[in-house]
C-alpha cells in the first residue's frame, strides 16, 4: 500500500491546540443544557455547583483530563456561567514564578475560578505555592536576597482551581490529590457527535441532512473540535461544489477532497498501525517500543493516541503488550493478521 500524501491528516493535525478562531468560539457550549455526552462528567460537575450554589460557597477544585478537543476548556467556561463567577485563564509554562501565581491569585474574587491549562508543565518550583494556595489559601512568598530576605504572608480570596491536561500521568501525586474531583472526558460515539453536527449547522445556519451529518461524525476521530473543523471546510464545499446543503455525497466528496479519513484516524494512529503490523508481527509489544519507532512520547501515545485507537477495536491491551486486532489490518489495507 503506497503511503498516503499528508495533507489530509496534516490539517487534522493542526485542529489540535490550534489557536482559537472566532467561529470555534461561537460554537462553545456556554451551558450544561448546551453541552452533550460527556454524561458522567456532567453530572458529576452538576452535583458540585448545585451544592456550591445552595451553600454559598466556592466550588471545590477539579482536574479534568483527557485528549485534545474533547471540551475541558469548554467545560471550565461553562462552571463559570453556571456559577455567575469569572475565569481568569493561564497555562502551566505561563506562571514561570511565584510572583506570577500570587499576581493571577490575588486579582480574583471569592468564589472564581481560575483555569490553568496544561497543568502537568507547571514549573516545580511554582507548584509548591499551588499546594499551600490550594489548601489553605494562603502564599508564602519570599522577598529580598540573602540577609534581608524574608517571608510574606498573602491571603487570597477562596478560588477554584480548575486544572486541565492531555496527560495526567505528568501530574505529580501531591498535586493531584489537592483535586477533590478528577474526572476524565473520553473520545464521543457517532451518535453524540452527530448532534453536535446538526448543531453546529444550526448555529451557523447551514442546512445538513441526517446522512450528511453522520458522514461528517465518522469522521472527527471522537472529536468535536474535528467536528467544527470539517464543518467548516464541507461548509464552503457545499456552496461551491452543490447548492449549500449538506448531504452525504456533498460531506464525502469534500473530506475526500481533504483526504481525511473515512474513519476518523490521523496519521500518527496509522503510523502506530503500520509499525506494529509490519515491524512486530501486530505484537504483542511494548508502548514505550512503539514510542521510540514513531518518534513520539510514550505519554502522548498513551494518552492522546492509543484510547482512541482501543475505543475504536483496533488496538487491545494485553499483559504481554499491545497488539493489534483484525479490523487494524483491514484499515490498513494489509493482509496476514498474525496475533490471534
Ligand atoms: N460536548 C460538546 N458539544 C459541542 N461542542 C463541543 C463539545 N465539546 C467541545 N466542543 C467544541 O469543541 C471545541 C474544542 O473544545 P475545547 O477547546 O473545550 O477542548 P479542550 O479539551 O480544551 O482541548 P485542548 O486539550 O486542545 O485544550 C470547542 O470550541 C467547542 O465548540
Ligand atoms: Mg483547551
Amino acid at each position: 500500500m503506497s503511503d498516503e500524501t499528508p495533507k489530509g491528516t496534516d490539517y487534522l493535525a493542526s485542529t489540535f491546540n490550534a489557536p482559537e478562531s472566532p467561529v470555534d468560539a461561537a460554537l462553545r457550549p456556554l451551558s450544561f443544557s448546551d453541552f452533550t455526552g460527556q454524561d458522567k462528567t456532567i453530572e458529576r460537575l452538576q452535583v458540585m455547583v448545585g451544592a456550591a450554589k445552595r451553600r454559598g460557597d466556592a466550588l471545590n477544585h477539579i482536574l479534568l483530563s483527557g485528549p485534545p478537543g474533547l471540551g475541558k476548556t469548554t467545560l471550565s467556561f461553562i462552571l463559570g456561567n453556571e456559577l455567575g463567577k469569572t475565569v481568569r485563564v493561564t497555562s502551566g509554562p505561563v506562571v514561570e514564578k511565584a510572583s506570577d501565581l500570587a499576581g493571577l491569585l490575588t486579582s480574583l474574587e471569592e468564589g472564581d475560578i481560575l483555569f490553568i491549562d496544561e497543568i502537568h508543565r507547571i514549573p516545580k518550583t511554582v507548584e509548591e505555592y499551588l499546594y499551600s494556595a490550594m489548601e489553605d489559601f494562603r502564599l508564602d512568598i519570599m522577598i529580598d536576597q540573602g540577609p534581608n530576605a524574608r517571608s510574606v504572608r498573602l491571603s487570597i480570596p477562596k478560588f477554584t482551581l480548575v486544572g486541565a491536561t492531555t496527560r495526567s500521568g505528568l501530574l505529580t501525586a501531591p498535586l493531584r490529590s489537592r483535586f477533590t474531583l478528577q474526572t476524565r472526558l473520553d473520545y464521543y460515539d457517532v451518535p453524540t457527535l452527530t448532534g453536535i453536527v446538526h448543531r453546529s449547522c444550526g448555529l451557523l445556519e447551514v442546512e445538513v441532512d441526517e446522512a450528511g451529518a453522520k458522514e461528517i461524525a465518522t469522521r472527527s476521530r471522537g472529536t468535536p473540535r474535528i467536528v467544527n473543523n470539517l464543518i467548516n471546510f464541507v461548509r464552503d464545499f457545499a456552496q461551491e461544489r452543490a447548492d449549500g446543503k449538506i448531504t452525504r455525497d456533498v460531506a464525502a466528496g469534500a473530506l475526500e477532497l481533504l483526504e481525511i479519513d473515512a474513519r476518523g484516524l490521523d496519521e500518527m494512529d496509522k503510523r502506530i498501525m503500520r509499525i506494529m503490523a509490519e515491524n512486530y508481527q501486530g505484537g504483542p509489544v511494548g508502548l514505550g517500543t512503539v514510542a521510540i519507532a514513531v518518534g513520539e512520547e510514550t505519554d502522548t501515545l498513551e494518552e492522546v493516541h492509543e484510547p482512541f485507537l482501543i475505543q475504536e477495536g483496533y488496538l487491545q491491551r494485553t499483559p504481554q503488550g499491545r497488539t493489534l486486532t483484525p479490523k487494524a489490518y483491514q484499515a490498513l489495507g494489509l493482509k496476514g493478521y498474525a496475533a490471534d
